[in-house]
């Protein structure tokens, strides 16, 4: 935690792994570089790439906390290598992947291929109502008070953060984790989504959905977007148990 005016020499203590290189084993590697003003982390590891190590893989797209694709383990918590600035760090600064997601390289891993899986599962989009056809219908717009409900939930970037920390994603593989639970309490706020409580209940109604989560709420501490994962899931579990007494 500098001054502004500090030159802080930054040591970046990485976790190198490339598991499609043959003989490659886990190490960390130290690089060091001096620390400049609003400086994030992803300015810090361009600059290493630059002009220190073009072999360190990492990924960015947008720089601006909008794709989801910067996640990382920083200083043993998930975050967003773009929305974190080093100077709200101490000078010691330690970086992994996100665990649970399939490892590319280094700090990369592939939480695309995890996102679709969930995301094909979960059926994570609008199940159309018939009368949707009914153009008298479409124009129809959504109450206001509603629309701001789903567009809050709807602010998720994909990032995985809430995945990486949660421990019951890391014992099991098939758990949607609070990303899936989330999208799930979107499409059912929806009121163009045809689908039921019933079938909601279907899809997340077992250990692999809302009764494998253990309350854990490391996914709502880390969240970069700040959604209200605790009661979204507070509200799907009472929601379930009583579907699950009904049915
Ligand atoms: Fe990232 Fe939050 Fe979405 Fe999880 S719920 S994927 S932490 S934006
Ligand atoms: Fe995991 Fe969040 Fe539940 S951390 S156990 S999904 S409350
Ligand atoms: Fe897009 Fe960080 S690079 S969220």
């Amino acid at each position: 935690m500098a001054d502004n005016d500090s030159h802080r020499k930054l040591r970046i203590h990485a976790l190198r792994y490339n598991p499609a290189k043959a003989g490659d084993t886990p190490r960390i590697q130290t690089y060091e570089l001096e620390e400049a003003p609003g400086m994030t982390l992803f300015i810090a590891l361009s600059e290493i790439r630059e002009k220190q190590d073009p072999s360190l893989q990492f990924d960015f797209v947008c720089r601006a906390g909008i794709c989801g694709s910067c996640g990382m383990m920083i200083n043993g918590r998930p975050g967003l290598a773009c929305r974190t600035v080093t100077k709200d760090l101490e000078a010691d600064i330690s970086l992994a992947p996100l665990p649970v997601f399939e490892l590319i390289g280094d700090l990369s891993v592939n939480s695309g291929k995890w996102m679709r899986g969930m995301s094909e599962k979960l059926e994570t989009w609008v199940h159309a109502q018939e009368k949707a056809i009914d153009l008298k219908r479409i124009e129809e717009p959504m109450d206001p008070a509603l629309a701001e409900a789903v567009y809050e939930l709807d602010r998720c970037i994909e990032c995985g953060c809430c995945v990486a920390s949660c421990g019951t994603a890391r014992m099991r593989q098939d758990f949607v984790g609070a990303v899936g639970l989330n999208k799930i309490a979107r499409f059912r706020l929806d009121p163009r989504d045809k689908r039921a409580d019933a079938d909601f209940y279907e899809l997340v109604g077992d250990d692999n959905g809302v009764f494998g989560c253990m309350s854990l709420l490391a996914c709502h501490d880390v969240c970069p977007k700040n959604l209200p994962l605790q009661t979204q899931i507070a509200f799907l579990r009472r929601k379930m148990v009583v579907q699950g007494t009904q049915g």
